[in-house]
């Protein structure tokens, strides 16, 4: 046991001692799940469920790779597994909710199983509100951390297997911080499939929209040095990846900040020239920042695929100015057709939120407009959600329920108009698919991805997963396509 406090009580300088000492808590966390699996005759198991974006889910992997390095085995049950994870978010109300209807049930059976572990982390855990909910309402629960200290989950997991040794058994173990600057490398990774991953280029975000909750919960902005990032993929693509989703919540403002760095056009080049990289994506781009040179890379790319995720939020000046997104209604327009006249082919795809503060019926027609001019390929609608703390929470004119559900259902139909037409404008070409999944419905069928996003389901046999094959597309059914492989 005096190995252990030492890797707990270890002061570490750099990030790459930090990462030393990380490994030394897997090492030290697989040492006592042993020997627990042993008394118990099993292995001892877990589950992660994670909540929100593709950020959530690429922190997921690292969780699940911490956790499997550390001799746990994978539990698709969550109400069975010994060690359960929540990944959260809170980018609405809706996410919160849904969490504590999870610890709800999973409350009921750890009165029955008191051995098993519960751990929070992830975006909701930062909000001081919820955090102190969690505490005063969730006794149950083991472990909290936040997504600044993400790096150090290996180092906690230890603090909680061994609470009797550090703190107390039934004692929270709970570790929030306000921010870091530490960049961790080289934290052990499980991928959710073989063939295709996610990437953080950056962390956190600076831009403060007025309704978003992200920049407080998950920090300033922080880019990965570039030769990190492309030492990663080199390796995903040894170990058998074809696709890779660059991640940010800005990646348009890639290398700011990082003396001597590259622009993010200048990233997806050198991401270009990675050998068995078949298909560059990366997400999200904040429109106020999306250069020319970017679209240059993109019409220039064999791998870059044919798809740019650039949430619009609305299409009314007014409300863009009150939500500090720096674009007007014609900008995006205008930006959104020099995409679609340089880049043939392109989806463009967006999230809109109808409800934001002092929303009127003329600022939904505005939306409208934009809606109907970029000819959007797909669309996440949001009703808007008040965020504590952020400043469109204290904004007048708080929108009532019933003009809002209006307003969404008169946006989602105009979404859904425009972006059925837009599907179907391909139907009968052969566009290559990259093969992901057997289909759920139809074990008959695989599904796979066009270049510009678009499921397809076509007959085929799970030896095609991760394979990229031409495919006719038959039949548009809205928002996806059958197919017949060629
Ligand atoms: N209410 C509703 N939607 C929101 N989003 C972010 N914050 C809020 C909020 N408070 C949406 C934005 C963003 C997406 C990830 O979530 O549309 O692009
Ligand atoms: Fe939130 Fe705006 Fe940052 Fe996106 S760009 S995470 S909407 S603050």
């Amino acid at each position: 046991m005096n190995d252990i406090k030492d890797v707990l009580g270890l002061q570490t300088n750099t990030d790459a001692e930090e990462l030393v000492r990380q490994k030394k808590c897997i090492e030290a966390a697989k040492s006592i799940v042993d020997e627990k699996a042993g008394d118990m005759g099993r292995k001892l198991t877990y589950h992660v469920t994670t909540f929100g974006c593709q950020m959530n889910a690429r922190d997921s992997e690292k969780l699940k790779g911490v956790l499997e390095s550390a001799g746990f085995i994978y539990e698709d049950d969550e109400l069975s597994a010994d060690f359960v994870i929540y990944n959260t978010c809170t980018v609405r109300d809706n996410a919160n909710q849904k969490l504590y209807g999870h610890l709800g049930s999973l409350g009921a059976v750890k009165k029955s199983r008191p051995d098993m572990i519960i751990a929070l982390c992830g975006c909701l855990t930062q909000e001081k509100s919820a955090y102190e909910k969690i505490m005063r309402s969730y006794p149950f629960v083991d472990l909290v951390f936040g997504t600044h200290n993400l790096f150090d989950f290996p180092r906690l997991l230890v603090s909680v297997l061994t609470r009797e040794v550090t703190k107390g058994k039934g004692h929270i173990v709970s570790e929030i911080w306000e921010g870091t600057d530490r960049i961790v490398e080289d934290i052990p990774v499980k991928r959710n499939y073989p063939f295709k991953s996610g990437v953080n280029i950056m962390f956190g975000c600076n831009n403060f929209c007025s309704y978003c909750i992200v920049p407080y919960v998950r920090g300033r902005e922080r880019s990965r040095g570039s030769d990190d990032i492309i030492k990663e993929i080199e390796a995903l693509a040894a170990d058998g990846v074809v696709e890779v989703m660059l991640l940010g919540q800005n990646v348009n403002s890639y290398g700011k900040g990082l003396e001597g760095e590259i622009s993010f056009p200048e990233l997806l080049k050198r991401v270009e020239d990675i050998d068995g990289i078949k298909r560059i994506r990366f997400m999200t781009s904040h429109p106020k920042d999306l250069s020319d040179e970017l679209i240059d890379v993109m019409a220039s790319s064999d791998k870059i695929c044919r798809h740019i995720h650039l949430p619009l939020q609305s299409g009314s000046t007014r409300i863009l100015k009150a939500m500090n997104r720096h674009y007007t209604k014609e900008g995006y327009i205008d930006l959104a057709q020099k995409i679609r006249d340089r880049i043939p082919g392109i989806a463009v795809t967006t999230d809109i939120i109808t409800g934001f503060p002092g929303e009127t019926e003329e600022d939904v027609n505005d939306t409208i407009d934009v809606i109907e001019a970029v000819r959007f390929d797909g669309a996440f609608t949001f009703i808007y959600s008040k965020r504590t703390g952020t400043p469109a929470a204290s904004m007048p004119d708080q929108v009532s329920e019933e003009k809002v559900k209006i307003f969404f259902d008169r946006v989602l139909a105009k979404v859904q108009e425009v972006s059925t037409r837009q599907a179907a404008l391909i139907e009968g070409q052969t566009m290559d698919v990259l093969v992901e999944d057997m289909n759920r419905q139809d074990q008959m069928l695989v599904t796979g991805r066009l270049s510009n996003n678009l499921n397809v389901h076509f007959p085929g046999d799970a030896s095609l997963i991760g394979k990229i094959v031409p495919v006719k597309l038959t039949e548009c059914k809205g928002f996806y396509y059958l197919g017949d492989m060629i």
